[in-house]
């Protein structure tokens, strides 16, 4: 994989964050380089026996040998990164394109008090919404005017595109999923940007040429928060039933959850030319799963399942997560 990019195949929340650690112990990228909309994501983690939860730095974080960066079109709130930063200690390898924007207090605001953005969309009023609106105004503050982020700044564009040419390994991080994309998910209960794999590419400035594999994240079920329609959703008594009931890692809000959507994930794997995917999570659908870490292993109900993800959508499950912990997966590359 030397430019893999891994995005959300449904709409967010699809574990992508366990992912990409696991991704970045293993394949021990020399770069790791977040695209996507800002901190409304929020990624989650257990390593060595304690839960992370990144919101601004990649989720490679964890590898204390990767250069962590952020793509242009990632808006950066300085407050939320400066903290991870320190949480990771990873002050002599995070860089920040310079233009970045810069999410500022006006912009939670009016995030959390339009009625539009927090009542009907449901956004995470985190302001990127805001922020990108100021920013197509161009009236919104860059990373280079941030003196708070002056030791982080570079050209993240160039030093990602100077890696590849130098053969080394590179990791993309989506946020966000394919279906809370602003073109090609169900507007107007979408996110403020494109988050699906072209746009994950052009928020860090390389070319659909330079990329190898693109791993779409898929979870056993599918959940969403926020409005908008959620085909099947489940009641929550159902969902409660079923062990499906999530909380967001950045608003605390209930999760809706439904199952698999083999439609919706038959088109996230068009739009984003996946060649690979994950499937995550599948100790919960099938909890004889359980941290499981070979495929022979997995129980045949399961794995009938994995073979009609990839009977239906034609492209090969190489990651299925069974648990938590970073390594509770089953690694088919
Ligand atoms: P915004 O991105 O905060 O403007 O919110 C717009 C919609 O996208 C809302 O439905 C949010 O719940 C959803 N959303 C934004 N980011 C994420 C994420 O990282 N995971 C899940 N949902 C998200
Ligand atoms: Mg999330």
């Amino acid at each position: 994989m030397p430019c893999l990019v891994t995005v959300g195949g449904f709409f967010g929340d699809e574990g992508k964050g366990k992912i990409i650690a696991y991704l970045a112990k293993k394949d021990n990228p020399v770069i790791a380089v977040r695209g996507g909309v800002g901190p409304n994501a929020g990624h989650t983690f257990a390593f060595e026996g304690k839960e992370y939860k990144v919101r601004m730095l990649p989720s490679a974080a964890l590898n204390p040998s990767t250069r962590l960066l952020i793509g242009a079109g990632v808006l950066v709130n300085p407050q939320v990164l400066l903290k991870e930063i320190e949480m990771f200690k990873a002050d002599d390898r995070t860089y920040v394109d310079s233009q970045c924007g810069i999410i500022e207090q006006s912009h939670i605001d009016r995030d959390k008090n339009e009625d539009h953005l927090k009542g009907k969309i449901g956004t995470t009023g985190t302001g990127t919404g805001p922020a990108n609106a100021d920013r197509a105004l161009r009236t919104l503050k860059l990373a280079r005017d941030a003196p708070e982020l002056s030791l982080f700044i570079e050209d993240v564009s160039n030093s990602v595109n100077f890696a590849l040419e130098n053969k080394e390994r590179v990791l993309v991080e989506g946020t966000q999923g394919t279906y809370l994309s602003l073109y090609h998910g169900g507007y107007p209960f979408v996110t403020s940007k494109d988050v699906t794999a072209s746009g994950i590419c052009s928020d860090i400035g390389i070319g659909p040429k330079k990329v190898d594999d693109v791993l779409a994240v898929f979870k056993a079920y599918v959940t969403r928060v926020g409005g908008g329609p959620l085909t099947n959703e489940l009641s929550e008594e159902e969902a409660k039933r079923r062990g499906w009931m999530e909380f967001g890692s950045v608003t605390g809000r209930q999760r809706r959850a439904a199952p698999f959507d083999f439609e919706l994930a038959k088109k996230s794997i068009r739009v984003n030319s996946a060649t690979q995917i994950a499937v995550t999570k599948l100790d919960v659908m099938f909890p004889s799963c359980a941290g499981i870490r070979q495929y022979e292993k997995i129980p045949t109900d399961a794995k009938k399942f994995i073979e009609e993800i990839e009977g239906e959508l034609g492209v090969k499950v190489t990651l299925i997560g069974t648990g938590p912990d970073l390594d509770d997966i089953v690694d088919r590359r």
